[in-house]
């Protein structure tokens, strides 16, 4: 009787060989809009103390009621997979006094992040983001610098079917006035809202926005509005970013409905979706967060940044044909010559070369044909008695000593 076969956890995929290509692409492209903009990478642990996440992302959300990995290590203390990076980021900008620092500090992050989520396309239980954070600075060109990088981040990886949408929360007073209102106005249409919204009405009324229930859309229609109540300066500081952004010719829809599923953002808010994910659709999103870094036990110091999940950006991208790895040489040996074989793959590597040397003892005729496989520019025979060098392009072969294969193969190069 054969042993069960595993298979990864619900949620969860490999990342192939064939799929790893593309998530360097999306490094590079990740490291190449954000480093010259003054972003440095940052990486944290993969679990924190649950409270991080309880106190930053707030304990009525979604993440927090009902996605989070959370076990027990052997102290007895709560432990969870980091449903998300922001919070972790600023419990780090404060555990190492980087509010010491020049303002504002700008971080950058490519990690995994662990969501306990009804699986479906473009939705996993863990998954990626490359994350940006600038925290330190309030002025509206830190939200404008960072709505325009995510949409540089996307452009640059030819992600399809675009649209910013763009909002503004203002600060946590007058939502606290607003939420009353809103509450007020669900709870007189109580009997037309679904159930899973009215059982929240108290807890998170500005959920009802996100409702996908026909009943609760309507009342929603009706439903009053942030705008009305933010403040002077939340207005104009949002006037101002939007003023940025046209002029650097981002264009954005306004969207008053538009919230986060995260406590912590006041003032602006942003989501970049694509058309080509279905109901998925968000592809990137982030605001600002100027109560969180208090929050969490720091000083008042005001934030702002964003996310964008990996797998959707590539899902919305759609395809691209990665170049094959180049093969210089292939070293093919008789049972004999496996030492010297091995030393012409060592020196092979070391010189810079793209070398391989066959491992499944194949006979010669598998090793030409492996080497065929692999388009290897040159293969050495190596055999007891000596080597042969084929140039596989030239389809010319000649006698060469194994200690002189690499320099020959390295000249062959820069002649062709
Ligand atoms: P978020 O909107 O929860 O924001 O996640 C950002 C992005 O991560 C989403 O737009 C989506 O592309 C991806 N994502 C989220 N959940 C999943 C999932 N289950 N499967 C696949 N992809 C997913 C945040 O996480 C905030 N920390 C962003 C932020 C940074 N705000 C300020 N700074």
């Amino acid at each position: 009787m054969s042993a069960a076969k595993l298979q990864a956890p619900r949620g969860t995929q490999d990342v192939l060989p064939e799929d790893a290509a593309a998530r360097t692409a999306v490094e590079r492209a990740a490291r190449a809009v954000l480093e010259p903009a003054g972003y440095r990478r940052i990486e944290t642990p993969t679990f924190e103390q649950t409270e991080l996440f309880s106190r930053g992302v707030g304990a009525s959300t979604d993440i927090v009621q009902k996605e989070m990995f959370t076990f027990r290590d052997q102290g007895d203390r709560s432990m969870t997979l980091r449903p998300e990076g922001t919070a972790p980021v600023v419990r780090a900008y404060l555990e190492h006094g980087m509010h010491k620092e020049p303002q504002p500090v700008r971080l950058w992050y490519l990690s995994s992040f662990f969501r306990q989520e009804k699986p479906q396309k473009g939705r996993f239980r863990q998954f990626w983001q490359v994350g940006a954070e600038a925290i330190g600075a309030a002025d509206p060109a830190v939200d404008a610098e960072l709505v325009v990088l995510l949409r540089e981040l996307l452009e640059s990886l030819e992600v399809r079917q675009v649209q910013l949408r763009i909002n503004s929360l203002g600060t946590p007073e007058s939502r606290a006035v607003y939420r009353e209102e809103l509450t007020r106005h669900l709870r007189a249409h109580g009997d037309r809202l679904s159930d899973d919204v009215r059982s929240r009405i108290e807890l998170n009324p500005l959920r009802a926005f996100d409702s996908d229930h026909a009943g609760t859309q309507e009342v929603m229609a009706s439903a009053p509005l942030l705008q009305d109540f933010v403040s002077d300066e939340d207005r104009d500081h949002f006037a101002e970013v939007r003023a940025l952004l046209d002029a650097a010719g981002v264009p954005y829809e306004i969207d008053p409905t538009l919230v986060r599923g995260l406590d912590y953002y006041t003032r602006t808010i942003f989501e970049f979706t694509s058309g080509e994910l279905g109901a998925q659709s968000a592809v990137g999103g982030g605001g600002r967060y100027d109560g969180l870094v208090e929050q969490l036990g720091g000083p008042a110091t005001p934030g702002c940044g964003w996310a964008a999940g990996i797998e959707r950006m590539l899902l919305a991208a759609g395809a691209r044909p990665e170049p094959e790895p180049v093969v210089d040489l292939f070293v093919a040996w008789e049972p004999e010559a496996r030492r010297t074989a091995f030393e012409v793959l060592t020196e092979a590597r070391r010189a810079g070369l793209g070398a391989q040397m066959d491992l499944a003892g194949r006979s010669r005729k598998g090793q030409v044909k492996q080497a065929a496989r692999l388009g290897a520019r040159y293969v050495a025979f190596v055999g007891a008695d000596g080597c042969a060098l084929q140039d596989t392009e030239a389809g010319e072969q000649e006698d060469v000593d194994p200690a002189a294969v690499v320099a020959r193969v390295i000249n062959g190069r820069h002649l062709a």
